[in-house]
């Protein structure tokens, strides 16, 4: 039988987007066993940071016997001893006949090693060049911060709302639907840290942290993110904000010698955002999120260390929206629409990938 790798592959995702929040910075991972008769078997996904990997938990979960079934994984099996034994180890001694990944793992500890010793033992390998680009495209997407961080940097997010006349400073302050803000959460929960200024701790005394369930946002668990506020004013004190409740603790990120960084909209003094980066990546904080008014955020994206902004806007003008040929809540990844899967009464999300 003839099986649809996209249709098993795309279940990977979806699996793997459930370890979103406390894996990193490990990949996310999902892998799907499929019988002969196209039945899937046995599902699994890396769940938390030094927890089993997918393979480990799609076999652990299996129904029936997996021998002589196929293996679908999002990124190439790990071959090293790591925190877990090696899942080409695994692969291979439970006789599968086939295994199928659409990403490669560019670590150098893993890429090609595995693949070869598992097609040594005469198990037929499908990886990303014999599939559908566009799933392969999407897999790799996925992992898109992990790809990069493994280079030694950092990843950046910079969300920003504005409504319909492009404005992030509105009254009433609100600007996005209660589905945005779920969706904000998520990011949120997908970050190590979130980063403000103390313009947006002044005005809008926000709390910055998940107040979404594992389950309402669709995630195995939440690791609640760091939560930082950026301030020339070392005066400035946390615990006369909602931002010093809950855990971990919100922390004041001051440097005594700031200065230059500024973008041309930034009045006050400003953070040198590049060391600031360079010394949390080297606390092991490397996936950020920025949400911060338009000083903060304009410095951000001035610096050049954005790699991903995402722009919810309140619009009521649909009519524009289909003339524009958009879906509602469409992605715009590399210039190319993605469909949401939003409804009618959604903010329109837009995506920009600023870094390669
Ligand atoms: N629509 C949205 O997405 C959104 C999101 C958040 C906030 N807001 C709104 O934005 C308003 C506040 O705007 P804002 O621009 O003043 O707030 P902000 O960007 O959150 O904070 C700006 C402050 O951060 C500090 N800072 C430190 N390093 C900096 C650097 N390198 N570049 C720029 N700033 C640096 C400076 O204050 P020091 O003098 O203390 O160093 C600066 O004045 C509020 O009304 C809030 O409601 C909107």
């Amino acid at each position: 039988m003839q099986l649809d790798h996209n249709k098993y592959l795309k279940r990977c995702l979806d699996l793997a987007l459930r370890g979103a929040s406390g894996t990193h910075p490990n990949p996310m991972v999902g892998a799907v066993i499929v019988s002969e008769t196209g039945e899937i078997i046995g599902e699994g996904f890396h769940e938390v940071y030094g927890g089993a990997h997918a393979e480990v938990n799609a076999v652990k979960n299996a129904k029936s016997d997996v021998k002589n079934s196929t293996i679908y994984v999002s990124l190439e099996p790990c071959a090293h001893h790591g925190k877990t034994p090696p899942c080409t180890d695994l692969i291979i001694k439970h006789k599968f006949k086939r295994l199928v990944y659409a990403s490669h793992d560019p670590n150098s500890l893993v890429s090609g090693k595995g693949i070869a010793k598992i097609l040594s033992h005469r198990i037929e390998v499908i990886g990303p060049e014999d599939l559908d680009p566009e799933i392969v495209a999407e897999a790799n997407y996925l992992n898109r911060a992990f790809f990069k961080i493994l280079n030694r940097e950092s990843w950046i997010t910079v969300k920003i709302a504005i409504n319909e006349n492009g404005e992030m400073i509105t009254v009433p302050k609100q600007i996005t639907n209660s589905n945005s803000q779920k969706d904000v959460h998520l990011i949120r929960a997908s970050h190590q840290a979130v980063l403000t200024g103390s313009g947006t701790l002044i005005e809008d005394d926000p709390q910055l942290n998940v107040r979404f369930s594992a389950e309402e946002l669709g995630l195995a668990q939440i690791k609640q993110p760091y939560r930082m506020v950026l301030t020339s004013n070392p005066k400035i004190n946390l615990g006369d904000f909602k931002i010093s409740q809950g855990e971990p603790r919100a922390r004041l990120i001051t440097n005594p010698h700031n200065t230059l960084d500024l973008s041309p909209n930034c009045q006050g003094q400003g953070l040198k955002l590049k060391a600031i980066i360079s010394e949390l990546r080297q606390e092991g904080i490397s996936k950020i999120m920025v949400e911060a008014g338009p000083r903060l955020s304009s410095s951000f994206l001035d610096s050049g260390l954005v790699d991903e902004l995402i722009v919810y806007q309140n619009t009521n003008n649909r009519e524009l929206i289909k003339k524009m040929g958009l879906k509602l809540s469409p992605i715009l990844i590399d210039g190319k629409l993605i469909p949401g899967k939003a409804n009618e009464r959604d903010d329109l999300r837009l995506c920009y990938k600023l870094t390669n």
